[in-house]
């Protein structure tokens, strides 16, 4: 071989060389900046108990960590910059994905909660104007108004007999019975009991909501939907349950709509509300688009305002003062200084707006609730291509990435020292006047274009319920300094009842 040959073959050799190690370098820098591994996902099934705290002290040591999984990587976070660019910044490249959409679409379908893209827009579009119009906010303050005078004489019942309530149970079914009322303008009586057809809906769709989330931890719930055995069996009875009562009440509204569309104009129920949309537009939607909607809706706000009340009232168990000065607040916001309202009805007529808006500290205190116990304690992405967080970490198509509300509220160098400490006054001014959080930093509602459609809708909700018992009640735990632990779930719920004594602090006389 003659030397330039050998020259010419020696250079190509060493380029290629110099390529493959370029490559190399490339590949391990990329490999360097993935979060680190922080543990794997059998040492999360062996902290399932206590799995809130176990991330939280993760993310006190890691910030942004990555967690193995059989199938995919999950990426963990608790930085603000890194929250607001999956959620806001870079929204298109992080979305519920396939996995998430196949195990909820028995029951809430094509939902708005279920889907990304062009399906969400819509659903997004059409919601938001609904939930803004004034027909909604006024029907939706009477229904609570109700349901929370109903719950103050169960309350107020046990307080006669000495009993003790467990106001868990109690604000799982209020919440529901109300937000169906809300939604399909049908009480489900839950709370009374007087309902056979809505009292096995509800239990239907308890059932199938565990079902669902219990697929995210079975392999093979596929198999057993397609051979309808066990668990998926029961989960086709439960749907079946589920759309027979809907699609009842759906075409009942449609019948009603036909007798006297002039009065069902002023009904204030979602459902009635996008059935007049369709009447000015046919064909815009069917009826298995309106049993998703606001299917969803039912969901997204029932377990989320019934725990968040549930944990506001545990810690006012732990703290007279602060529920004393709550019931001064909604008592100077209400019925003024020197007097009391006559009976529950009387009381919960001075809960307008105004009033509502007025209680600061009481907002306060659900705030604060929400970032000790966010409802969703942690919320997940799916990464749709190779990208790169602000903080500088690679996260790769395929991986799951996780911001943590509940690890994010427990963070000192996001709240200072006192950052465990439960204190409404954090977020008011010196004039007492609420003063909201970045997002990014307190995100119990999430953030960005998917933040909460019913954000607003819940805090009214809650701060009509909360000042309501708060104003005619004083709460301790049944048993003396007794403490609540969470369950793994979707949403944060405690892990057993809560039973509480209630004293009148004033008459509750009808
Ligand atoms: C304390 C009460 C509540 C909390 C903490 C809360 C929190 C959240 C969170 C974290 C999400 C994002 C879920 C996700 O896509 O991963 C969400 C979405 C949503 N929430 Fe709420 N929620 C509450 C109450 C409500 C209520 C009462 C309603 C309706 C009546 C509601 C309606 C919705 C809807 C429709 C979405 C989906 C938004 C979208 O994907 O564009 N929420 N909520």
């Amino acid at each position: 071989m003659d030397s330039s040959l050998l020259a010419a073959l020696s250079s190509l050799l060493l380029l290629g060389l110099a390529l493959y190690l370029a490559r190399l370098a490339l590949l391990g820098k990329r490999r360097r900046s993935y979060p680190p591994v922080a543990g794997v996902m059998l040492q999360q099934l062996l902290n399932w108990g206590r799995l809130s705290e176990y991330m939280t002290e993760l993310s006190r040591r890691y910030g942004t960590f990555r967690m193995l999984t059989p199938t995919c990587n999950h990426v963990y976070t608790v930085d603000p910059a890194n929250v607001e660019y999956i959620l806001r910044t870079n929204f298109a490249n992080y979305g519920k994905g396939a996995m998430t959409h196949d195990a909820l679409e028995d029951l809430l379908g094509d939902g708005i909660f279920n889907v990304d893209g062009a399906k969400w827009r819509h659903q997004r579009k059409v919601a938001s104007f609904e939930f803004t119009t004034r027909a909604l906010r006024d029907y939706s303050s009477g229904v609570f108004r109700d349901m929370a005078a109903e719950l103050a004489g169960i309350v107020a019942a046990a307080a006669a007999a000495g009993e003790r309530v467990d106001m868990e149970n109690l604000f799982m079914r209020s919440t529901l019975d109300s937000i169906f009322t809300v939604g399909f303008g049908v009480n489900l009586g839950s709370l009374s009991g007087s309902n056979q057809e809505g009292a096995a809906f509800a239990r239907a769709f308890d059932d199938a909501s565990e079902q669902s989330l219990y697929r995210f931890l079975d392999p093979l719930w596929k198999a057993k939907r397609l051979l309808n055995v066990s668990s998926e069996a029961a989960m086709r009875r439960w749907v079946r349950t589920i759309d027979d009562f809907v699609y009842a009440v759906i075409d009942k509204k449609i019948e009603q709509m036909g007798r006297d569309e002039h009065e069902f104009a002023k009904k204030g129920d979602i459902l009635s509300r996008f059935l007049v949309e369709r009447e000015k537009d046919p064909g815009c939607f069917d009826n298995k688009y309106l049993r998703d909607i606001i299917l969803n809706f039912v969901i997204a706000g029932r377990d989320t305002t019934a725990g968040t009340l549930s944990w506001f009232l545990y810690v006012l168990c732990r703290d007279q003062r602060i529920q004393d000065k709550i019931a001064r607040e909604v008592r100077e916001a209400t019925t003024g200084d020197h007097q009391d309202a006559g009976c529950v009805q009387e009381f919960t007529a001075c809960l307008t707006e105004d009033a509502i808006g007025s209680m600061h500290y009481l907002h306060a205190a659900l705030t604060e609730t929400l970032r000790l116990y966010p409802a969703v304690p942690t919320d997940v992405k799916c990464c749709f291509s190779d990208d790169t967080l602000p903080d500088g970490h690679a996260v790769r198509r395929g991986d799951m990435v996780n911001y943590q509300p509940y690890a994010m509220g427990r963070m000192k160098f996001l709240w200072g020292d006192d950052a465990e400490e439960f204190r409404p006054e954090r977020w008011l001014d010196d004039d007492g006047v609420f003063v909201p959080e970045s997002p990014y930093k307190f995100t119990a509602f999430q953030a960005g274009p998917r933040i909460c459609l019913g954000k607003e809708f819940a805090y009214r909700q809650m701060k009509i319920f909360a000042a309501v018992l708060v104003y005619l009640f004083r709460f301790e735990t049944w048993e003396h300094d007794s403490r609540v632990g969470h369950r793994p779930m979707l949403t944060l719920k405690m892990d057993g009842p809560l039973y509480v004594r209630a004293s009148p602090r004033r008459s509750t006389g009808n």
